[in-house]
């Protein structure tokens, strides 16, 4: 789905922000980029849907290589959730906002009032599809932003730093919500500095350090290699660090959540079990 061949990118100011970069991304994945701030994951981001064009090296989307398709095309295969809601907000009301995509894909308007009312759902915003975005919470427009993605079903959803002002449960919420797109077959790819939503959500670790590549794996391998992460200032999520504290022979083996842990204790023989009723 995603090609990048010995991608370089150097700002027009001159700094090179992606040296070299050599990564395969297939249909369906769910990769977390992860990485220290400056390392080049928005950049990064941006060579996905054309919004910034190799300086060298090929990038290429669904078999189309961005630096020769208009940008407009690549917005179809690929929504882009920014980090800044307020930079992809414009319209007067969310209706509107959420319904600017699927009218610029020039479907009739039943399809596009389907959309704005299954994308509203989605994130909860069925009740205020009249407001104007700019009375509405950070929290609520970063759903208004996101759900105008949504109406445009784009195949691959890029997502900067998601639940960055969210609390707890509103980013439990939207990471259950790409969860559930990545099962109906959408490729993700999203930036984010919580390794324990990294543990959860993503099955694949892409760790940039100032725009090269340190490791690119599963989460579980990943994180059970901690000193790749420390090296870029990076903790693994805390059960990791516990099960790390036992060493190289872990009875807790090489868990990623605490429910993992308790079916390990479980297995221990049932202990765990009988005390805990
Ligand atoms: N528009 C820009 N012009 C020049 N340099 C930029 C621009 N955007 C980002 N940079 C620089 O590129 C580097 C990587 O930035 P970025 O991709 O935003 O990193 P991250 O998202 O990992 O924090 C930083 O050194 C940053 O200062
Ligand atoms: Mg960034």
């Amino acid at each position: 789905m995603i090609e990048m061949q010995n991608l370089w990118y150097a700002y027009p100011s001159g700094q090179t922000v992606l040296a070299g970069l050599n990564i395969s991304i297939k249909r369906g994945e769910f990769v977390a980029l992860i990485g220290q701030n400056g390392a080049g994951k928005t950049t990064f981001l941006k060579q996905l849907n054309g919004l910034l064009k190799p300086t060298s090296g090929v990038v290429k989307i669904a078999g189309m290589d961005t630096s020769r398709v208009k940008t407009a095309k690549l917005a179809q295969k690929v929504g882009f959730l920014f980090q800044n809601p307020d930079h992809q907000i414009f319209l007067p009301s969310v209706r509107q906002e959420i319904a600017f995509g699927p009218k610029n894909l020039g479907l009739p308007d039943e399809e596009v009032e389907a959309r704005i009312l299954q994308a509203a759902e989605a994130v909860g915003l069925t009740a205020v599809l009249d407001e104007n975005p700019v009375f509405l919470s950070k929290g609520q427009r970063q759903r208004v932003a996101f759900a105008s993605l949504l109406s445009m079903r784009p195949e691959i959803l890029v997502l900067d730093e998601p639940t960055t002002g969210q609390d707890y449960r509103e980013s439990i919420e939207i990471m259950e919500m790409v969860r559930e797109l990545n099962e109906a077959g959408h490729t993700i790819i999203f930036v984010t500095h919580d390794m324990e939503l990294v543990a959860r959500y993503a099955r694949r670790i892409i760790l940039l350090r100032q725009g090269r590549v340190v490791v690119d794996g599963p989460v579980r391998e990943v994180f059970y290699r901690p000193e790749l992460l420390t090296a870029t200032g990076l903790l693994p999520p805390q059960i990791v660090r516990l099960a790390l504290m036992f060493g190289e022979n872990s009875p807790l083996g090489r868990v990623l959540s605490v429910e993992e842990a308790y079916e390990a204790i479980v297995g221990w023989g049932g202990v765990a079990h009988d005390r805990c009723g």
